[in-house]
């Protein structure tokens, strides 16, 4: 089994699990989201299933919702900082990658560099970054600014921070620290690199104050499915986590990003592309639809509504929940997501009822819901006909929907041959099989 090509795996973070309701649910923890002792389980049942990685979403805002009814009936609302949080993860697991998402527009490119560069020192080379641009409005008036950047500036942003953040990772050679106690010599001057970026964004002279990382640099993740961001992944992403909830959506996504790899120079298995799936597993076909109706009916419609307000970026609460998706203005289309949306809710005819509760689980992503054999077909489609290399899976509920996932789906698919029974290798790099990047210095 060894050569053979195998699904890759990301257990997507949540507080008390991905639907909208998790947390009302009596087996969740309704403070999962400042409890470490429910995270440290979340991810210890996720390295006993060989996932790849952990992986955090985030954005840096509380109140990204319009209306306060909704916003005090929203568990996401707060919780722990994700980077520290994987810091403190890396130090009670032993294989499993820790991404963490940050964005450009709000972060500097020196800290940044610097932070991942020590989270993959701290957990022996399991580090990634996703790299986000950030659709959300409200996150900007937390950083000195009264307005969100336009997303075309945000991408040239981005594409100038990730080419300093990647230059700030090669400041030192492997070797260049020889802590010669003897000579008294600490380093060798001759291995330290120092960048001296002078760019339209940023200007960063370096070196960084972080030795080379174990990776050589942590695994460059990127979330963001417009034109931009696809041509920002084809040049510098590593894997991809993407929205795309039918399968031929996931074709289309998956042939698109891949065949602009080649003008990078690039060949398409040095990029995996990863599309989130919400998963429901049951032991029967019933079993599993019971399972997700449990959870659907704990949505409150105020915050159902608030949830696809902020999806949308666009108050919808003074509209009929049973009537139709409001036009959406061309101004208020924030980005890929909110496209994807509305041509759902048209294409299937949905009102706003329909579609929030379409979304209070996978919010935009594939959702299946079905038996360990039926969940399995599926993937073993997607990956074998081209519409992904691999998954962020997210359990509606934690830690039950992990272990039933694990306990379940996972022994299925290692029994085709599908996934792996151990772990590869000791880097979050290796289990994926992406090479160690040589520094440009050498
Ligand atoms: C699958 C997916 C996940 C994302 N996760 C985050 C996130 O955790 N935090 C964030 O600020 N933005 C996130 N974004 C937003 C992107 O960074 C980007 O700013 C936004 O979607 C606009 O770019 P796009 O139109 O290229 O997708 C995500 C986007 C996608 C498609």
């Amino acid at each position: 089994m060894a050569d053979k090509k195998q699904i890759k795996l990301g257990m997507f973070l949540r507080p008390a699990g991905h639907h909208l309701a998790a947390w009302r649910h009596p087996n969740a923890q309704a403070d999962a989201g400042v409890n470490i002792a429910r995270f440290v389980e979340v991810a210890k049942i996720a390295e006993r299933g060989c996932f790849d990685m952990l992986f955090s979403a985030d954005s840096a805002t509380a109140n990204s919702v319009f209306d306060e009814n909704g916003l005090r009936r929203m568990a996401y609302v707060a919780w722990i900082e994700p980077f520290t949080l994987l810091a403190a993860l890396a130090s009670v697991t032993q294989h499993i990658g820790l991404v963490c998402t940050a964005s450009t527009t709000f972060e500097e490119p020196f800290s940044l560099a610097r932070k991942f560069a020590s989270l993959d020192h701290v957990s022996h080379g399991r580090a990634g970054w996703n790299l986000v641009t950030s659709g959300n409005h409200t996150a900007a008036l937390n950083f000195s600014r009264d307005e969100h950047m336009a997303k075309d500036q945000r991408y040239i942003r981005a594409r100038e921070f990730a080419e300093v953040v990647m230059g700030l990772w090669d400041s030192w050679d492997d070797d260049a620290f020889e802590r010669n106690r003897e000579s008294g010599i600490f380093f060798d001057p001759k291995k330290m690199h120092t960048l001296n970026h002078v760019g339209d964004h940023f200007k960063v002279k370096g070196p960084l104050n972080v030795a080379r990382s174990p990776q050589g640099r942590p695994v460059l993740v990127q979330a963001g499915a417009s034109d931009d961001g696809k041509q920002l992944a084809a040049e510098t992403a590593e894997v991809v986590f993407t929205a795309t909830p039918t399968i031929e959506e996931g074709r289309a996504f998956y042939s698109d990003l891949k065949s602009r790899m080649a003008a990078f120079g690039r060949a398409p298995d040095e990029l995996k592309i990863m599309p989130g799936f919400f998963v429901t597993v049951g032991d029967t076909q019933a079993e599993a639809h019971e399972k997700r109706e449990f959870l659907q009916r704990l949505i409150h419609p105020e915050v159902g509504i608030a949830l696809l307000s902020q999806r949308m970026g666009l108050d919808l609460s003074d509209f009929d929940v049973d009537g139709p998706l409001p036009e959406v203005p061309q101004d208020k289309v924030i980005s890929s997501r909110v496209t994807l949306l509305v041509d759902m809710a048209r294409r299937e005819n949905m009102t706003i009822h329909q579609l929030y509760t379409q979304i209070a689980g996978g919010r935009g992503h594939y959702d299946i819901c079905g038996t360990p054999e039926h969940i399995a077909d599926v993937m073993q489609e997607w990956f074998e006909t081209g519409a992904a290399d691999g998954f962020n899976v997210m359990p509606p509920v934690f830690p039950d929907s992990l272990s039933d996932f694990v306990d379940k789906v996972v022994p299925e698919l290692q029994r085709r041959g599908l996934y792996r029974t151990r772990y590869e290798g000791t880097t979050l790099r290796e289990n994926l099989g992406l090479s160690r990047p040589a520094s440009r210095y050498v």
